[in-house]
This record gives C-alpha cells, structure tokens and sequence, in this order.
C-alpha cells in the first residue's frame, strides 16, 4: 500500500481544476442501464469508485470505453466515457463489488425497471455509520417491487412498475436515486416528497431527460416523473457537474495554509454554506462565474458548523472543516447530525497536535498555531482528505497511510497540489522520507 507524505508550512498559490463529481458520476453511469444502446459521458473522474462502477456495469454485461479528451488550455479535464448497455447477462451486484463500493446499491432500481428482476448484496454498513437501505426499498415497494432479504443479498422482483406517491422519512441521497431510476419507467405518475436536494441529483435528473424521462422539481424536495415507456440512450456527451465537495476540499486547503487558490469550475451556486462559513473564518472568497478564488492572509477566527441536508453545510465537508478550525484562534463547535460516527479523523488530528473533544455527535476544537507533523492513519474518504488538509499547514513532515480512502475520491490529488506549490509525494508503505527528498521530483515514487 502507498503513503502520501507531506512537508507542510508552505501557502499555496495559483489555480487548481476541480473534476467531475463522484456522487453525480456513480448514478449517471449506472442509469444507463435504463436504456439500452451506446450512451457518452463526459468529464467523468479518474476515481476507484468509477473504475468500481465501471467493473459492475462489465459484470452485468455492459462493457465500456474510457478516451481521453483534452481539455481546454491544458486544463486538467475529465474522460470521455462511452458504455454500452445493449445487453445484460446479469442482473447483480455481487457482494465483492459492493462491499468496496456501498453506491453499488444505485444498480437496484435500473435493473428492476429495465429487466423486472435484481440481485443486490446489502452493502452492510461501514466506518461512518451503520447505512441502511430501508428508504430505498420503501420507495420501490411502493412502485410495486417486492423484495426478499436471502443470505446478505436482496432479491427484487416486479411485473410493472406503477407510479405512486411516496414519502421519505430523511432526504437520503442514494435513496432519493434509486426511487427515480425506476419511477422514470413507471406507468403512470410518481411524486417523491422529501427528496433530497443535492446537486448530484440535479444532475442525474438532466441526465436522464437527456434519454427522454419526464422529470421535475429536481433540486426541490418535492421530485415529480411522468413515467415512459421507454428510454434511449444518452448521446449527446453529457459533461458530469464539477465535485463540490473536492471543491471545498482546496479552497479550505487555501484557507489553513493561508494561501490563495483559485479553484477552476468550482460553481458558487452549488456550495453557499461552505463558501458563507469561510468567509465567517476569514477568507477572502470571490465567487466567479468560471470558478471561486480563496485567499487568506489574515486569522482564522472559529466558526460553528451543523451539518444538514443541502443545501445546509455538507456532511461530506465536516472533516475538512474541523482540520481548518484546529488552526483557528478560538473554540469552534461542530455538530454532525447525518451520521452516527463520523469524527473518526478527530483522533487522527490530535496526533497532529489538535486539540479536540468529542461528545456525541458534537466536537469541540480549541484552535491553536501550532501543529507537528507526524505518521496518520486514513479511516474513511473524508477523513483523509482532513488528514491532507492539516499536513499541508503542520510543521515538519506528515504520513498519511492508507491511501486507498483518498483515491476512492480525490482525482490527481498529488498532481494537483503539486501544482500549487505543495511538497507532497506519493511512497510505498516502507520509504524512509526525509526532509528535502519530496522536492527532488521524487514525488512519484511509490517504492
Ligand atoms: C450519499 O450517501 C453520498 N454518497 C455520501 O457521500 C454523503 O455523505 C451522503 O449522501 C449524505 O450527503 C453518494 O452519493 C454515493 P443518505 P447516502 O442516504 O445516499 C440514513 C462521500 O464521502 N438512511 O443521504 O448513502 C443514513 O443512515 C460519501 O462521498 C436511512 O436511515 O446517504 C444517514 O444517516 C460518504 N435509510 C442519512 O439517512 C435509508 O434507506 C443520510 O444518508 C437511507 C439512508
């Protein structure tokens, strides 16, 4: 396994481009299994997940073609993707794929609607918290599917899929996905109340008119779908939204290192909460149309977060907030109220020097100047990206092990912060990394 190792200290300056979002990409690329024939998609992440979903979507029998299609100016841009869903051999999601990709439950709804049968390991749950998926089969048990729970998988069946009226207990956002994959091939209408507002889900919608479905409201919390009879292929390239919460990533990376970044497609429409509590901190923040400028030169000053369903502060963005507010010169409270165990990084930080207490699901950092680098340990997608954040303002050198979490997530992490001045590089498990070897273009070696 790698490492990243950073040396810290350092503000970053100059302009970083965001790619296409994780949590639009994993939906987009299994609804095309509602349609089938060659569908095209651009601007999609080189992340694990997508090479995960990718690997499902061959298991089923869909086969797909990644091109590279450059960007403008040189700019860091997406792959082109092509897939074609015009045959499916199977109908599952076995357990090795999901137990590594939790997402991979998205295949329920497409598979029942396109062949009236689906085989789906549970995903069971993982580090944040125990991830059920009760509202998903609510919804589609309302659209007239029956389920079955045999030996850690869900065996879903249906004759026809039938609009109806349906009420989420929480605006889950895989939920809300799964519900409309199937409600877009339902007869009739379907009305879901207290849909999640995300802008994945904004983006799925468009995605799927785009193959004919019959949506509105997306965005609100009330989503309504004039069942079709039937969809075709997306082939039109359909560009993924660009990843909000990789967004908030760098531009509190600028913040905490007192840089100023300026962080290319990054869309202010989709990301106020985060953009208002950076500038509550002390960060100067413009918001433009091609992308959002971070600068900070002055304190961090502490700043309350909750987070909430969009379009409150993203849950996604808690751990990155609580490595801003360690530096900050106060003692900032954080409320986590989507997850029942996601301060995990806390222990983590306190390694760094943080000082953090943790009480339920609230956390209390008293900020300080000063943190040391030391050896950390990666517990779940976020919570490295925390990791990172802190090293990159740590005095001396940082470790961040368990790679894999980052690069489920996080796109050329290392080619990007690089390219804003950060030492970071990317080592096996057991490199001795002292001092002054990451700027000897060592960056790279992972041995
Ligand atoms: C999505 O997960 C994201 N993943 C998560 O991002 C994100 O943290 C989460 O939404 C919240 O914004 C993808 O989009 C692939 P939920 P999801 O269903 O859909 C409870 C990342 O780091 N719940 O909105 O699984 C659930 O336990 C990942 O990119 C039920 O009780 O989250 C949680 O407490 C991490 N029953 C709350 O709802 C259900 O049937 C919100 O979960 C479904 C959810």
């Amino acid at each position: 396994m790698d490492k990243l190792v950073i040396e810290g200290g350092r503000p970053l300056h100059g302009t970083v481009p965001v790619s296409g979002a994780k949590n639009a990409a994993l939906p987009i690329l299994i609804a095309t299994l509602l349609a089938p024939g060659e569908h095209v998609i651009d601007n999609v992440p080189e992340l694990v997940d997508v090479s995960s979903t990718l690997s499902l979507l061959g298991r089923i029998g869909c086969p797909s073609l990644v091109g590279a299609n450059p960007g403008e100016d040189g700019a860091l841009a997406g792959h082109r993707l092509r897939l074609d869903t015009q045959r499916i051999a199977f109908s599952e999601a076995p357990y090795d794929i999901v137990r590594k990709m939790r997402a991979s439950v998205l295949a329920l709804g497409p598979l029942l609607a396109r062949c009236g049968h689906a085989r789906i390991s549970l995903p069971g749950g993982c580090a944040i918290g125990v991830r059920p998926i009760d509202q998903h089969l609510k919804g589609l048990e309302a659209l007239g599917c029956r389920f079955e729970l045999v030996g850690g998988y869900v065996n879903g069946r249906v004759d026809r899929l039938v609009g109806a009226e349906i009420f989420l207990d929480m605006p889950t956002v895989t939920g809300t996905e799964n519900i409309l994959m199937a409600a877009v091939l339902a007869e009739g209408v379907s009305v879901i109340h207290n849909a999640a507002r995300e802008p994945e889900i904004v983006d799925l919608a468009h995605f799927l008119r785009g193959m004919g479905a019959r949506i509105s409201g997306e965005g609100t919390s009330t989503l309504t779908v004039d069942g079709v009879p039937a969809l075709r292929p997306s082939r039109r390239p359909h560009p993924i939204l660009p990843d909000r919460i990789e967004a908030g990533t760098y531009m509190v990376a600028a913040a905490i290192t007192g840089g100023d970044l300026f962080v290319a497609g990054a869309r202010g429409e989709d990301m106020g909460a985060v953009v208002e509590s950076l500038r509550k901190a002390g960060a100067e923040v413009t918001v433009q149309a091609d992308g959002i400028r971070v600068r900070r030169t002055g304190p961090l000053h502490p700043v309350n977060i909750e987070t909430r369903p969009h379009p409150g502060f993203p849950t996604d963005m808690q751990a990155q907030w609580m490595a801003l507010m360690t530096r900050s010169t106060g003692r900032a409270e954080i409320t986590e109220t989507i997850f029942e165990n996601r301060f995990m990084h806390a222990a983590e930080l306190m390694r760094l020097g943080a000082r953090i207490q943790i009480d339920g699901n609230k956390a209390v950092v008293e900020g300080s100047e000063r943190l040391v680098g030391a050896a950390v340990m990666a517990t779940d997608l976020r919570a490295s990206a925390s990791l990172v954040l802190c090293g990159l303002a740590a005095q001396g050198l940082t470790e961040v092990l368990r790679l894999y979490h980052l690069d489920r997530g996080y796109d050329r992490l290392v080619e990007k912060l690089r390219s804003v001045g950060a030492l970071v590089g990317r080592f096996g498990d057991n490199a001795q990394v002292r001092p002054g070897m990451i700027n000897q273009g060592r960056a790279q070696e992972a041995g």
